[in-house]
């Protein structure tokens, strides 16, 4: 025992202070308003619940609660079910929603991107093939690491000076992290994500009040266009159609039914010989004969033989 601690008392047991926090009393829910809930948030997001995630949902709406000061799971949910309580419901889903995402994340699929898919593009479009443009869509998009990589990459390999007109649209159903995106600030710690080249070039490093981060310069901020959608709900996407679609680590949270609608939606939304690129964890193998699979996860809409991704 150190010199100053009291007799019987650890030197390291939690005191009040700021450093500690209190834990927050367990909320409890029944199987019937757990299922209640389950339904809401699947007829909203097309996510679904499962029955072993009532943790999860006490524990992600907690903090909803005590900012509103309501002390039960059943009073906030005849709060969030009154058809006028769109933006608490959207408060809801900002809470549940899993927004896990890096830069350069599953990089095989940049590295397939680089090496074959953009030289292509080039010299199709440099024998007049295909015109020098370039439409992206990240759905499910997260706070923006996702797309922002897409664009440097896409800078890197088909430059504006040589007259590429290149714009991404990204869209996430969560208005905290699109608020992170749009900014495009992040911690330095996070710029071992980026290789040194995409990092020097296109990352400014923060200094005086602003040290400790990094922000995406303006001409990669300036490609990318971020906006709310869901994609359970939006059919018809205005920016469309789409050379690449990347839903990544997004459907995975889905039902097989919303699955196969969502992913008939994207399908729908690319050209011919575009390609929608899914998350380690997504097999569209037995979902979709619309698609052939260039490689695991990067899947090709069929179009022409001449253009083919092959
Ligand atoms: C785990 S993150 C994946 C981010 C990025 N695509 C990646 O792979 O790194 C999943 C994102 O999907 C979003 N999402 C979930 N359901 C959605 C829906 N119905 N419509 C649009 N976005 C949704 C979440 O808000 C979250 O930001």
């Amino acid at each position: 025992m150190s010199a100053g601690s009291a007799p019987g008392q650890s030197p390291v047991a939690p005191r009040d202070s700021d450093s500690f926090l209190e834990q927050p009393p367990q909320l409890s829910i029944s199987p019937a308003l757990f299922q209640k809930f389950q339904k809401l948030i699947y007829a909203e997001t097309g996510i679904w619940l499962g029955n072993s995630k009532t943790a999860l949902l006490c524990g992600r709406l907690f903090r909803r609660l005590r900012e509103l000061e309501i002390a039960s799971l059943k009073e906030y949910f005849e709060r969030v079910s009154q058809p006028e309580q769109e933006e608490e419901r959207a408060r809801m889903i900002d809470a549940i929603t899993t927004n896990e995402t890096r830069f350069f994340r599953e990089p095989r699929q940049f590295e397939f991107l680089g090496e074959t898919v953009f030289p292509r593009w080039r010299s199709e479009a440099e024998s007049g093939v295909r015109p020098k443009r370039l439409r992206i869509w990240s759905a499910g998009c997260s706070s923006g690491e996702e797309p922002y990589t897409l664009a440097m990459l896409a800078a890197a390999h088909l430059p504006q000076e040589d007259g590429w007109d290149i714009r991404l649209l990204a869209t996430d159903i969560s208005n905290r992290v699109l608020e992170k995106a749009g900014k495009g600030i992040y911690s330095i710690a996070r710029s071992s994500e980026l290789p040194e080249p995409m990092l020097h070039r296109f990352m400014l490093r923060g200094t005086g009040e602003r040290e400790g981060e990094m922000k995406v310069k303006n001409e990669i901020q300036r490609m990318v266009e971020f906006r709310r959608s869901n994609l359970n709900q939006e059919i018809n996407v205005p920016e469309a159609p789409f050379d690449a679609i990347f839903c990544r680590n997004v459907l995975i949270y889905f039902d097989p039914a919303s699955k196969q609608r969502v992913v008939t939606n994207l399908v729908r939304q690319l050209i011919p010989n575009g390609l929608l690129f899914v998350g380690h964890a997504e097999n569209l193998t037995s979902m979709t004969n619309e698609l052939s699979s260039l490689e695991s996860t990067i899947y090709c809409k069929p179009g022409n033989n001449r253009n083919e991704m092959r």
